[in-house]
């Protein structure tokens, strides 16, 4: 096997040379696995495990099917990012190491003493990121069992117990006792934040706060994002107004992630 081709391998790497880390593998057409498997490991002497992907995510916790292709069974690690560490196994639970600068450009918008919903917050990645750059209190709230674990794990692994406060539960059970409490509400959801706007502006202050919403589409999701919050504020009287408008990654050539930031005020905000 030529070393040309496996240079064009995507992977990703998930732990710390501490702990040790996970390759996640796409393996092309043609390529045996285990070639990739020992190619990645003999440039990354930390890497432990080695999964490929074997589908895309699914369900409501955006898991991915992966198999096991070298390496340990133990697939648990510590990774490092930013100066805060995350627990977490990728066989269980949601995590993408290519978001970590994503999650650094959200904490850096909160302003000290700010109060802060993380929906849909997985591991605690973003909840941890803002908690660790800001004097912010963070609520998240996740679905996933096994990922609300992690996440309370990560707090205590980050000594921000006093700070952050992980609730295990739906975003559409959880959220209504918490109405009028946040100045900042991040949706990390993409394929299904849309379905939760109404609880996220409820959510807000009775002076109205910033909304960090991820979508996807082609050209025109942009709008249809601006659209749907217009719709929703004005429901409440409120007024929605983008700020802020970022492509994440893409999925296909011209199907994006994107965030769109929006000030709901509960005024018309022209
Ligand atoms: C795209 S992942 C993002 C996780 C995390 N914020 C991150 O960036 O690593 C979305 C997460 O939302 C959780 N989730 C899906 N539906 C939910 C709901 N209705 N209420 C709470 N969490 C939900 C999933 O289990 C998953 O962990």
């Amino acid at each position: 096997m030529s070393r040309k081709k496996f240079t064009r391998i995507p992977y990703d790497l998930v732990g710390s040379r501490e702990t040790g880390a996970v390759a996640v593998v796409e393996v092309p057409e043609g390529l045996s696995p285990s070639d990739v498997a020992r190619n990645v490991m003999k440039r990354h002497p930390h890497v432990k495990s080695v999964l490929k992907k074997e589908g895309a995510r699914e369900g409501d916790f955006r898991i991915r099917p992966f198999s096991l292709i070298a390496g340990s069974e133990d697939t648990e690690v510590i990774h490092k990012e930013y100066g805060y560490k995350l627990k977490l196994d990728p066989r269980y639970v949601y995590f993408s190491p290519r978001e970590a600068t994503e999650r650094q450009f959200i904490a850096e918008q909160v302003k000290d003493g700010e109060f802060v919903l993380v929906m849909f917050a997985g591991v605690g990645p973003y909840a941890i990121a803002i908690a660790k750059a800001k004097k912010a209190e963070v609520v998240g709230i996740e679905l996933n069992p096994i990922a609300t674990r992690y996440f309370q794990e990560n707090v205590l692994l980050n000594k921000i117990g006093y700070k952050v406060f992980p609730i295990e539960g739906d975003v559409a059970f959880v959220t209504p006792a918490l109405y009028g409490h946040f100045d900042r509400v991040v949706m990390p959801l993409p394929k299904g934040a849309y379905l939760f706007i109404p609880y996220a502006i409820r959510a807000l202050k009775k002076e109205g706060g910033v909304i960090h919403f991820y979508y996807w589409g082609g050209q025109d999701a942009f709008r249809r994002a601006e659209g749907m919050f217009q719709a929703e504020a004005m429901k409440i009287g409120w007024g929605a107004a983008s700020t802020g408008f970022r492509i994440v990654s893409s999925y296909s050539p011209r199907i994006y992630k994107i965030r769109v930031d929006f000030l709901i005020k509960p005024t018309d905000i022209k």
